[in-house]
């Protein structure tokens, strides 16, 4: 048996933890798991559940309803069509024949190419629309690229409670319910913004102007515990989609035979011996997760890469592409790497970085291992990075 979780009068949690998943999308490592976070709101006339859950997982939201006693269910608000919280829409919709599905035009679209769901069925509405629920009503803000297209938000008014979907989740399989319960909520939510919303970092800080004034008791996400204190999340959100970057340095480096590693070494060395803070990866054992939360905070960027068939090494590549895909804030950047007989990677690394307009305060290349010369250049290319941190 499983039971749904009230949040308060008549709405309820009833989703789903996922304890054991261990990538999302094939490329994100989930450390601590995740949740697929579906809700009940029961209004005196009619009664709406704001997103399904992962595929697999419908017989947990579905069993979680009949504990509840619902008999109906009027309307099913699809905040966003990834399959993780629409995936289950059509097994909904088989259950309670009279649900409708309310989402924006947009996905109504991108729900009928993802799943079997009959165009009658879904409903569409405006930015702005109040749907009645009977003393409740669900309000839509529309939020596109939060990180699809056709995303919303939903306000219970009466409630205050703002179910936002991915805006605002953490992936964290916990068994509180609330985030002021659960210890590692900072670093998991910080995580999350760092590889799913970074990318979408300018919209999100409109769409934070835009829920400024509006009165918030909780904020309801689709992954992760609910935030009981959303001003502290939003204040957060605020911190991290602001156009200042942070003050730190990322050295993203990978090495073959020691020389990378040498000169990545020195610059390291030589950028704490000038107080500035730094936080290095080797592109090897990279751990993306920790690799995009540093973004958040990178001022530089430095990648180091060894030559490899006339190019940079494949994990250079990787993170390069990477970073580039993320868009951190970071201003500055520059390159370290070594090679034999030939290379192209200054060429090609900043070619991966290009959609980041960095402006670029060095290249120290080694023809084989480096020498006091290039240990000298890096010394002088550390003057240049601290003097664009505050120290
Ligand atoms: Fe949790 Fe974009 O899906």
């Amino acid at each position: 048996m499983t039971s749904a979780r009230k949040i308060t009068d008549n709405i309820y949690w009833v989703g789903a933890v996922d304890w054991h998943r261990q990538t999302f999308d094939e490329l994100i490592p989930l450390s601590e798991g995740t949740s697929y976070n579906a809700y009940l709101v029961q209004g005196s006339e009619r009664t709406a559940l704001i997103d399904a859950v992962d595929p697999p997982f419908v017989p947990v939201l579905l069993d979680r309803l009949d504990q509840l006693g619902v008999k109906q269910l009027d309307y099913i608000v699809s905040n966003h069509s990834e399959q993780d919280h629409s995936g289950g829409i059509p097994m909904v919709l088989d259950r309670f024949p009279g649900a409708q599905v309310l989402c924006t035009p947009k996905a109504k679209g991108i729900l009928r190419d993802l799943l079997p769901i009959a165009e009658p069925r879904i409903q569409t509405v405006e930015d702005g629309e109040r749907v009645p629920l009977g003393g409740r009503s669900l309000m839509f803000f529309h939020m596109p690229w939060v990180h699809w297209p056709e995303t919303m938000v939903t306000y219970l008014e009466e409630d205050q409670i703002l179910f936002s979907c991915d805006l605002f989740g953490s992936h964290l399989a916990t068994s509180a319910l609330f985030s002021s319960q659960a210890a590692t909520i900072l670093p998991a939510m910080k995580r999350y913004y760092a590889e799913i919303m970074m990318p979408f970092r300018i919209p999100i800080s409109k769409y934070l102007d835009r829920l400024g004034p509006i009165a918030l008791k909780l904020i309801a996400p689709s992954h992760g515990p609910i935030h009981d204190k959303p001003e502290q999340v939003l204040d957060i959100y605020r911190s991290w989609t602001a156009a200042e970057p942070g003050n730190s340095v990322v050295v993203a480096y990978v090495s073959m035979h020691g020389s990378v590693q040498q000169m990545a070494e020195r610059l390291i060395e030589a950028l704490l011996a000038r107080n500035v803070s730094v936080d290095p990866f080797n592109l090897a054992a990279l751990d993306l997760g920790n690799f995009a939360t540093a973004l958040i905070d990178a001022r530089t960027l430095v990648f180091a890469s060894p030559t490899v068939l006339g190019g940079a090494h494949p994990n250079a590549v990787y993170g390069a592409y990477l970073t580039n895909a993320l868009r951190p804030r970071a201003r500055y950047g520059a390159l370290l790497g070594s090679y034999s007989w030939g290379t192209k990677i200054t060429a090609q690394l900043q070619d991966l970085l290009s959609a980041l307009k960095l402006e670029m305060l060095g290249t120290v290349l080694a023809k084989g291992a480096p020498r006091p010369a290039e240990f000298a250049a890096i010394d002088q290319l550390a003057d240049a990075i601290a003097a664009r941190h505050n120290q």
